[in-house]
């Protein structure tokens, strides 16, 4: 009863931008009218964390003295002046009244969440067990937290360099679809006049630079550590075999992404000698992925979110709401035992010039301390992970580190991870990247619109890379090693940041884009885009069978 009366207390307080900082759930429970602190808030215009210091303030401020002065509704003595008082409480038609009701304000029931947005129904049946029967297993592959090495030297961008083009370069090769051997660019270079025909062809591989769309054809230049040399696409002739004349097609219409690692076989045309015309594009193999299932005695759901963005007075306070309490009644909920949230958790302070007129709560810690109480409403069977987006207070540069130990303490039992990271949650191996590079996909490829980020994750996979684009809009770190290669193949991939929901396959893998806990703000307005906030994406882990909840 408690519980019910502090969850409908949080809500009440939190959609107000109060967030009850932790230890005074007794405190308020306790206020002969908590409601009063309302008021008290909305006439000081106060908001953000409720601690001690603000609640005292909040109880002897006018609020408390009007309440003084003028007797309340449940005292049944009418105001000296005879007028009504401001009702904006629940009110008991039991009880006496004091002055005329025009209309009583009773609150309104939470609603069980619809399905709208045309998500389709799940089937309960495929989300077999509990997540209250079943242990913790979670396993971090790989998390750059303490293992950040790089001085950015020259020595260290060369070292990031050189080992994406070799890891990418050996898994081209190993695919084993390759005409014939790839030589160094400086070979071509040297023998050049050898590769003079069609049945003399070259192979090379190297990272794509000063990529230019011709009105038919694309050029590019490829470089390795022995030289670069200027490459020509053009739309494949009659004499093109079909696969071969559909990579090249793919590529002509979608373009490239800069420091990408990929292959081409070619040859010299005519006295054009110092540039090799493509027959053929060699994107590293990805075929179809068999994904592992948890055993059927661990037969529990992963939920995804990200970019909650508490903080922002754009934040969803009430459909969190709706989500707290699903957590507790919904069946599906119970086989939940995983929540993933893949950056963004908070606003922060000072991202972008002019942020501080569009924060609820202006203070940082406070607003990780606010994601800290709205984790600690949901179920305590839930094992939530956090791992820092664009917004955290970590270094942007990717792979970004966990986040500091000092926000952390403000989380009872939470797992803190860098981004990216690869996991596994009993043996399912999960990929989860915040996804700042999915705007440089958007600048770079022709195929790929903010609508749909999850054809930028199909392009990351096809490229086995994160982020390729040195010189885009995603900060990297030139770490000695490229952990932005996506070395191995997970079974799912999440990302966020770009405020959309996605839920599908990609050659065998699970694509999860994360959905958001903000409402549009003025920023996407101006631009035209329409977030798809508060949708919960729920995995079973043996199944694979996926739900995707809507709560706005
Ligand atoms: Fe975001
Ligand atoms: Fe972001």
């Amino acid at each position: 009863m408690a519980e019910d009366e502090w969850r409908g207390l949080f809500r009440r307080l939190s959609s107000a931008g109060l967030m009850p900082a932790r230890g005074m759930q007794q405190r308020l429970l306790e206020l002969d009218d908590p409601d009063a602190v309302l008021k008290s808030a909305k006439r000081l215009g106060m908001n953000g964390i409720l601690n001690d210091e603000m609640l005292d303030q909040l109880l002897v401020g006018p609020e408390a003295v009007v309440d003084d002065e003028t007797p309340s509704f449940a005292t049944g003595v009418p105001p000296p002046n005879g007028d009504s008082p401001v009702l904006d409480t629940p009110v008991s038609v039991d009880e006496p009244a004091v002055g005329r009701v025009v209309a009583p304000v009773l609150e309104p029931p939470l609603e069980i969440a619809a399905r709208p947005h045309g998500l389709p129904h799940f089937d309960i049946a495929k989300f077999p067990l509990a997540a209250t029967e079943t242990d913790t297993e979670l396993d971090i592959h790989f998390d750059i937290t303490g293992n950040s090495i790089t001085a950015c030297t020259m020595g260290d961008m060369l070292s990031y360099f050189n080992d994406r083009l070799q890891r990418i370069k050996r898994i081209i090769i190993q695919g084993g679809r390759l005409p014939n051997r790839p030589i160094d660019i400086r070979r071509l270079a040297r023998e050049r006049k050898r590769f003079g025909n069609r049945d003399t062809t070259a192979t090379i591989i190297g990272l794509v630079s000063e990529i230019r769309h011709g009105s038919s054809n694309l050029r590019f230049t490829l470089e390795d550590e022995t030289g670069d040399y200027a490459c020509i696409l053009y739309p494949p002739g009659g004499a093109a075999d079909t696969s071969s004349a559909s990579r090249r097609n793919q590529l002509l219409v979608a373009g490239l992404m800069n420091d990408n690692v990929i292959g081409v076989t070619g040859h010299i045309q005519g006295d054009r000698r110092d540039v090799l015309v493509v027959d053929d594009v060699h994107l590293p193999p990805l075929p179809n992925h068999r994904k592992s299932a948890a055993p059927a005695d661990q037969a529990v759901s992963v939920a995804f979110l990200s970019d909650l963005h508490l903080g922002s007075n754009t934040f969803l306070h009430a459909q969190w709401d709706k989500l707290v309490k699903w957590f507790h009644e919904d069946p599906l909920a119970k086989t939940v035992k995983y929540l993933i949230l893949s950056g963004d958790v908070v606003d922060g302070v000072g991202i972008y010039p002019g942020q501080q007129g569009h924060l609820q709560i202006v203070d940082l810690y406070k607003q990780y301390e606010g994601v800290a109480r709205l984790i600690e409403q949901l179920p305590d069977w839930l094992e939530t992970m956090i791992l820092p987006g664009n917004h955290d207070a970590v270094r942007p540069a990717e792979p970004q580190p966990a986040l500091d130990p000092r926000i952390q303490e403000y989380f009872n039992s939470t797992t803190f991870a860098g981004n990216p990271c690869e996991f596994s949650l009993h043996g399912v191996r999960v990929l989860s990247y915040h996804g700042v590079s999915i705007l440089d996909f958007v600048s770079g490829m022709r195929n790929v619109t903010f609508s749909q980020p999850e054809v930028a994750m199909q392009e990351m996979l096809e490229r086995r890379h994160l982020a390729p684009s040195w010189r885009g809009k995603t900060p990297l770190s030139p770490e000695p090693e490229d952990h932005m290669v996506i070395g191995t193949i997970p079974d799912i991939f999440v990302t966020g940041h770009v405020h959309g929901h996605y839920c599908g396959e990609h050659k065998g893998i699970t694509l999860v884009h994360s959905s958001t806990w903000q409402d549009q703000t003025n920023y996407q307005r101006m631009l035209g885009f329409q977030p798809k906030p508060c949708i919960l994406t729920v995995i079973n882990l043996h199944t694979h069978e996926s739900a995707s909840i809507p709560f706005a």
